[in-house]
């Protein structure tokens, strides 16, 4: 997968070329098109990353795709399971020791398909609970001394599904809406140590998975949008620069819904 952002990110933007110096972003899923982007803004803005990732194939492809952002871009993968703590465990202790520190926690890492409630096993309930939300904890359960120690900052990324009832995603809907409320709950317990916990909840964004999956009809999905048109990975990428900037240092405990107000219109995208 090409990146979706390049050099024009850094000279067509409002954000400083090198906001991000010195910071280590830890992000799980990053080989996936929402937490990759995510990664490539950080990486254009200053960062080095560690993306974290089940598919080592896919995954040892974007960390070296994305150091080629930057030319002096460090970008490390780890092959990591998040449903297992101690792999994030291992994980977080390589990236402090060949990257030096982590800063930023994003995460993405997430399992989906559609299927009815009839025929949705419990296993199948269970798994993607376990990627999705059991994976989440899991990843700041092992970020967490790192994060209390540069006064760091989270990003989880939601969905807007659990806002409504949306047929077929019964299993993503209750992981997501615990992923919104485990970030609720860190942004109160961990602020008083300088921790910042938020989610992104993106929309429909133009070359996702989840978009070529759930929009058969793409022409009417746009019409459904408020601001009539798809988001772009673009988007998303912005709105995690602002979250993890020193502009967002008040903001805690919020979801940034990036959807042009789609859900709100009640049209399932
Ligand atoms: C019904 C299914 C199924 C399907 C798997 N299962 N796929 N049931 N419909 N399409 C069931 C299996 O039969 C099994 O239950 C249980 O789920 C676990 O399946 P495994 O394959 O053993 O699990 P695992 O290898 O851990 O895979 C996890 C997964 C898989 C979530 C099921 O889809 C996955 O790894 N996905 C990662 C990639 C991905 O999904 N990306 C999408 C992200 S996009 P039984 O009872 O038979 O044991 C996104 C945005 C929204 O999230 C997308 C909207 C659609």
């Amino acid at each position: 997968m090409p990146s979706t952002l390049d050099q024009s990110f850094v000279t067509n933007s409002v954000w400083k070329p090198d906001i991000f110096k010195g910071k280590v972003v830890f992000v799980t899923g990053g080989a996936g098109t929402i937490c990759r982007v995510q990664a490539e803004a950080l990486i254009l803005l200053g960062a080095n990353a560690a993306i974290i990732g089940r598919n080592k194939e896919k995954t040892d492809k974007a960390a070296a795709e994305l150091s080629q952002l930057r030319p002096d871009a460090k970008v490390i993968s780890c092959i990591v399971d998040v449903r297992e703590v101690s792999q994030l465990v291992e994980a977080a202790a390589k990236t402090v020791r060949e990257l030096g520190r982590i800063d930023y926690v994003i995460a993405g890492a997430a399992g989906n398909f559609l299927c009815d409630f009839n025929h949705l096993s419990s296993n199948a309930f269970k798994s993607v609970i376990a990627i999705d939300l059991l994976g989440s904890y899991n990843t700041i359960k092992a970020t967490f001394p790192e994060l209390r120690k540069n006064k760091g900052a989270i990003i989880f990324v939601s969905a807007t599904l659990h806002y409504y009832g949306v047929p077929f995603q019964i299993h993503v809907g209750a992981a997501k809406a615990g992923v919104d409320a485990l970030s609720n709950a860190l942004a109160v317990e961990l602020g008083p140590l300088g921790i910042r916990s938020n989610v992104i909840a993106p929309g429909p964004i133009e070359g996702t998975e989840g978009l070529e999956r759930l929009v058969k009809d793409r022409a009417k999905t746009i019409s459904q949008v408020p601001l009539q048109r798809l988001g772009t990975t673009r988007d998303i990428a912005e709105a995690t620069v602002y979250l993890f900037s020193p502009a967002a240092s008040f903001i805690n405990g919020t979801v940034a819904v990036v959807d042009g107000a789609s859900w709100q219109t009640g049209s399932g995208v």
